[in-house]
C-alpha cells in the first residue's frame, strides 16, 4: 500500500511539472496567423515612428547616413566597436574596389563588469587605452602628424545631431552608466581620444546595425536592411526620406536614409507573452521597455528558461529541493541554454552536467532533463519566430513582402519580386543552429515559398565594426572624393 501510495504521488507531481510545460506551450504559441498579426502590429509602428516624435515605442531613429558604402572606399581606416558582452577594435585596409578589404585586424575583449555601471570617464579612458595598445605602431600614431579616421559604433538608442554626434537616450542591454544618459557621445569618446594624445578624429558614430547593414550593402547593392540578434536586438533598414515624416523638408542627395528602428523597444498585444516574461520585466532595471527584446535576445533567453525551471522545481520535488542557483537571476546564460538544447547525446549528459555544475541540480533522471530540452524549445522558437515577424514587418513596410499588388487582381506567384537581402548578425543567429533553424522556418510559413526564395539573409562578419570603418571613410575629411 505504501508502494502503490508514493507511486500515486509521484504521477501526480510528474502531472503538476507537465502542466506547467503545457501552460507555457500554450501562452508562447505562434502560429503563423499571429505572426501575421505581429507583422502587421510592426510595419503600423513603423509608420506610427516615423510619422511623429514620440508616435510609436518604436523610435525610428534618423541615422544621417544617407549614402551607403560603394566600395571606392580608400585607405586605412579605424573602428570601435562598444554594445555588446564584447567590445572590439578594428583595422580596416581599403583597396578602392567594390569588396576589396585587403587586410582586417580585429581584437575583441570581454568589458569589465564594473565599467557597465561606473562613471563615463572611466569606461571611454579604458576605450581610449585599448585602441592605443592595439595598434603596435602606437608610438607613431600618437605622433603621426596624419589624423586617423575613426568609425565608433556603440549600440544603445542615440538621437543623432549628425553623422558624427548625437545623445544618448537611455541604456540598454544592462548597461547602466548614469552620467552618460543625455550626454553627448562621439564628444565624450574624442575628449578620452585627446587626454591619451592620440591623433584620431571621430568621423562617424552609429549603431551596430547602420555599420551591418554598411558591410552588407558594400558586399551587396541589393542590401535593404540589417538585423542583429545577439546581447540585443535591432534592425535598421534604408527609408525614402519623403516617408520621414517626422522630419519634413529632410533633404539628401539620395533621397534615402538608414533608419535605426530600436526594434527592440517594439510592443503590440498580439505578441504571445507569459508570466515569466511579466517577472523577467518587473524585476530587470529597465521595466516597460526593450518587451521585443526581452523575449528573443540573449541577454534574457536562458534567463526565461531558469524562470520556468525554478517554477517546475517549485511544483514538483523532480529536480530536488529547490537549488539556490536556480533563484539566482541570470544564472544560466543563452549560450548554455543554447548547449543543452543542442545536446544530441541519449543520455543528455550535456544537460546533466550543466544542470549540476552551473544551476547546482545534481541527479537529475533523464525523463526530467528531457523536460528542460523541451523548455529550451519552447523558448528559443518563440524568440526565432517572432524575429522572423519582425523581419517581414520590414519588408512590408517598403513593399518587399509580395504584398502589394494582390489587390491588383494578380495572385502571390505572378508578382515580380525582387531580389532582396538582409544583412544579419549576432551570436543567437549565427552560433545558435536551433534558433538559425526556427527563424527561416518562420520567414518562410509567413512569406510562402514564391515570395521567400527572393529574400536572402546574408551574415556579414564582424559587419558592426568593418561597416563602422567603411563609411568613416567614406565620411573622412580628407577625401571628399570617396563620398558617393
Ligand atoms: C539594443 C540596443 C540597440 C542595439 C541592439 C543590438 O537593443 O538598444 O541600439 O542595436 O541592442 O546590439
Amino acid at each position: 500500500a505504501v508502494v502503490v501510495g508514493r507511486r500515486v504521488r509521484s504521477r501526480r507531481k510528474w502531472k503538476r511539472v507537465v502542466g506547467v510545460l503545457k501552460e507555457l506551450e500554450e501562452s508562447c504559441e505562434t502560429t503563423v496567423g499571429r505572426l501575421r498579426q505581429v507583422v502587421d502590429a510592426m510595419a503600423v509602428e513603423m509608420h506610427a515612428g516615423l510619422a511623429s516624435e514620440g508616435g510609436s515605442k518604436l523610435k525610428m531613429l534618423l541615422t544621417f547616413v544617407d549614402n551607403l558604402p560603394s566600395g571606392s572606399e580608400k585607405g586605412t581606416c579605424y573602428a570601435l566597436d562598444l554594445g555588446g558582452t564584447n567590445f572590439r577594435v578594428l583595422r580596416v585596409e581599403l583597396g578602392g574596389q567594390r569588396s576589396s578589404i585587403l587586410d582586417q585586424d580585429v581584437v575583441r575583449q570581454p568589458i569589465p563588469q564594473q565599467l557597465m555601471t561606473g562613471s563615463s570617464e572611466d569606461l571611454f579612458d579604458f576605450i581610449a587605452s585599448s585602441l592605443q595598445q592595439f595598434d603596435e605602431n602606437a608610438i607613431d600614431f600618437e605622433k603621426s602628424s596624419i589624423r586617423k579616421e575613426l568609425g565608433f559604433t556603440f549600440s544603445f538608442p542615440v538621437k543623432q545631431t549628425s553623422v558624427s554626434s548625437g545623445i544618448l537616450i537611455k541604456w540598454t542591454k544592462g548597461f547602466a552608466i548614469k552620467d552618460m544618459v543625455g550626454e553627448e557621445v562621439a564628444g565624450a569618446l574624442q575628449h578620452a581620444l585627446d587626454r591619451k594624445g592620440l591623433n584620431m578624429r571621430v568621423a562617424v558614430l552609429v549603431n551596430d546595425t547602420v555599420g551591418t547593414l554598411a558591410l552588407g550593402h558594400y558586399h551587396d547593392a541589393d542590401t535593404v536592411a540589417a538585423v542583429i540578434i545577439g546581447t540585443g536586438t535591432n534592425a535598421c533598414y534604408w527609408e525614402r526620406t519623403d516617408a520621414i515624416i517626422k522630419c519634413q523638408g529632410l533633404l539628401t542627395t539620395s533621397g534615402g536614409m538608414v533608419v535605426n528602428m530600436e526594434w527592440g523597444n517594439f510592443w503590440s498585444s498580439h505578441l504571445p507573452r507569459t508570466s515569466y516574461d511579466i517577472e523577467l520585466d518587473a524585476e530587470s532595471p529597465n521595466s516597460n521597455d526593450q518587451g521585443f527584446e526581452k523575449m528573443i535576445s540573449g541577454m534574457y533567453l536562458g534567463d526565461i528558461v531558469r524562470r520556468v525551471i525554478l517554477k517546475m522545481s517549485q511544483e514538483s520535488d523532480i529536480f530536488g529541493p529547490v537549488s539556490p542557483s536556480l533563484s539566482m537571476p541570470f544564472s544560466l546564460r543563452t549560450p548554455l541554454m543554447a548547449v543543452m538544447h543542442e545536446d544530441d547525446s541519449p543520455e543528455l549528459t550535456e544537460v546533466a552536467r550543466i544542470l549540476k555544475n552551473v544551476l547546482e541540480i545534481p541527479d537529475v533522471p533523464l525523463k526530467a532533463r528531457k523536460l528542460v530540452v523541451k523548455v529550451c524549445d519552447v523558448v528559443t522558437r518563440r524568440a526565432a519566430r517572432l524575429a522572423a515577424a519582425g523581419i517581414v514587418g520590414i519588408l512590408k513596410k517598403i513593399g518587399r513582402d509580395g504584398s502589394s499588388g494582390i489587390t491588383g487582381g494578380r495572385s502571390r506567384s505572378d508578382i515580380k519580386m525582387r531580389r532582396t537581402v538582409v544583412a544579419i548578425e549576432g551570436s543567437l543567429y549565427t552560433q545558435y543552429t536551433m534558433f538559425r533553424e526556427y527563424l527561416h522556418e518562420a520567414l518562410h510559413e509567413i512569406l510562402g515559398e514564391d515570395i521567400a526564395q527572393h529574400v536572402i539573409l546574408k551574415v556579414t562578419e564582424d559587419g558592426s565594426g568593418v561597416g563602422a570603418a567603411l563609411l568613416a571613410a567614406s565620411h573622412s575629411s580628407k577625401s571628399v572624393d570617396n563620398i558617393q
